[in-house]
């Protein structure tokens, strides 16, 4: 479908995301019945593995566990989501911000020289699910002997299970709500085992239905699930009122990472991830979930080849590469960026970081646009998303500098 056909229809939607930017309900990549017996993999791995609402609370669980105290100082690189300062900031830790190159690789030697007797923890970032360089890294920490703290928030938690197991480094978060649509859910991961799994509070009904709810009410917004989706159109849009109602109480008390906030709430430290999600995530075709992904990120990356002002970061996949998104540079991001999702492009962007003096952030902040390629985006969403970048920034043959 061509891009302008799209608009035209919908002109009502413009400056909303006229295709899901995360996971949404679709029998596609899910399956009524259970495809596998636990709720992830982890198997004789359970005091190992704390489940929490969100990524953020994994990392928050982990510095209290590192029994950090108030001006303490973890490293973090520059170039970093909002949200993982949160739950430093919450214990008065100080982020300390170390350099990444063009690669988003860690700069070992700008590493180094953060390195101070009140140095508690490196944070090592796997961005958008690639393993990159860790070595260098993983090298460093050991050296000083320093815990290691993989931020796997943008890798399948099926991989960081993998990963987990073959480094046998101290600890790893994540965030699997990213991965599937479970409205919730995040992890944290102590090689060594937890002294006691603490998130053991369950959420009431009434989350467990504003997650069905929202769930269904994005399914349908999308068009995803016929089955779901006509019922639910009709009674959100013939019961108004019902519907306020239920979106009033829809944010509060929620977690943030729901609806794209970067805050920590320190009364859902505790609290387990809706029963909802985790019956999602038995039914959860990881296979077929990492092979759309795969896909559509390369049909993106050829698409966008022709794009005169963007580049890939990470042109290739490697074979156990899972893609979180496409990430795309963008020169003259800013003006870009607000065209594009004007035009109803789905995407991140990490406009609040920390500053730094890193050179790479500085401009990354601007230029480096997240654009999703999940499951459940149909080759129509990607056709969408190609031509509107094409249409809105023009295509040539001309190679964008560094
Ligand atoms: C790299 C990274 N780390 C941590 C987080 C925090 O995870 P969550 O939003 O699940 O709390 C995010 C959120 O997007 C992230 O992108």
């Amino acid at each position: 479908m061509s891009n302008s056909r799209r608009l035209a229809g919908r002109p009502e939607r413009q400056a909303e995301p006229v295709l899901p930017l995360a996971p949404v309900l679709n029998f596609d990549t899910l399956t009524v019945r259970p495809r596998q017996r636990r709720a992830i993999g982890f198997d004789g791995l359970d005091s190992k593995m704390l489940f929490l609402v969100s990524g953020r609370y994994g990392l928050l669980r982990i510095l209290r566990d590192l029994d950090l105290q108030a001006g303490d100082e973890v490293l973090v690189p520059a170039y970093h989501c909002p949200a993982l300062l949160a739950p430093m900031q919450a214990l008065g830790v100080k982020p300390v911000l170390y350099d990444v190159d063009w690669n988003l690789d860690p700069d070992i030697q700008s590493v180094h020289e953060r390195i101070t007797d009140r140095t508690r923890a490196v944070v090592n970032v796997h961005f958008f699910g690639f393993w990159r360089n860790v070595a260098a890294v993983r090298e460093v920490a050991k050296q000083a002997m320093l815990p290691i703290i993989h931020d796997c928030a943008h890798v399948p938690i099926t991989s960081v299970e993998r990963a987990a197991c073959a480094w046998q480094d101290d600890y790893f978060f994540g965030s699997y709500m990213k991965f599937a649509p479970t409205f919730d859910g995040g992890f944290a991961y102590k090689a060594s085992g937890w002294r006691s799994s603490r998130a053991s509070r369950p959420q009431g009904l009434k989350a467990e239905i504003r997650a069905l709810m929202t769930l269904v009410e994005r399914s349908a917004r999308f068009d995803r699930v016929s089955f779901l989706s006509r019922p639910a159109r009709l009674a959100l849009s013939t019961q108004k009122r019902i519907r306020s109602a239920l979106k009033s109480s829809n944010t509060k008390g929620a977690p943030s990472a729901v609806y794209g906030g970067y805050e920590l709430d320190l009364a859902l430290e505790d609290v387990r991830p809706t029963r909802m999600g985790r019956w999602i995530l038995k039914r959860v075709n990881w296979q077929e979930s990492a092979e759309k992904r795969r896909r559509n990120y390369l049909t993106i990356g050829a698409g966008l080849r022709a794009v005169r002002t963007v580049r890939a970061l990470y042109p290739t996949l490697a074979e156990n590469e899972i893609p979180y998104v496409f990430p795309a540079l963008v020169s003259g991001g800013d003006s870009s960026y607000q065209r594009l999702k004007l035009l109803g492009v789905p995407m991140y962007r990490w406009e609040d970081m920390a500053p730094s003096a890193c050179r790479v952030s500085a401009q990354y902040a601007s230029d480096l646009f997240q654009v999703p390629c999940h499951q459940d985006l149909t080759t129509n969403d990607i056709d969408f998303i190609v031509q509107t970048f094409k249409e809105t920034l023009g295509v040539a043959n001309l190679a964008v500098s560094q």
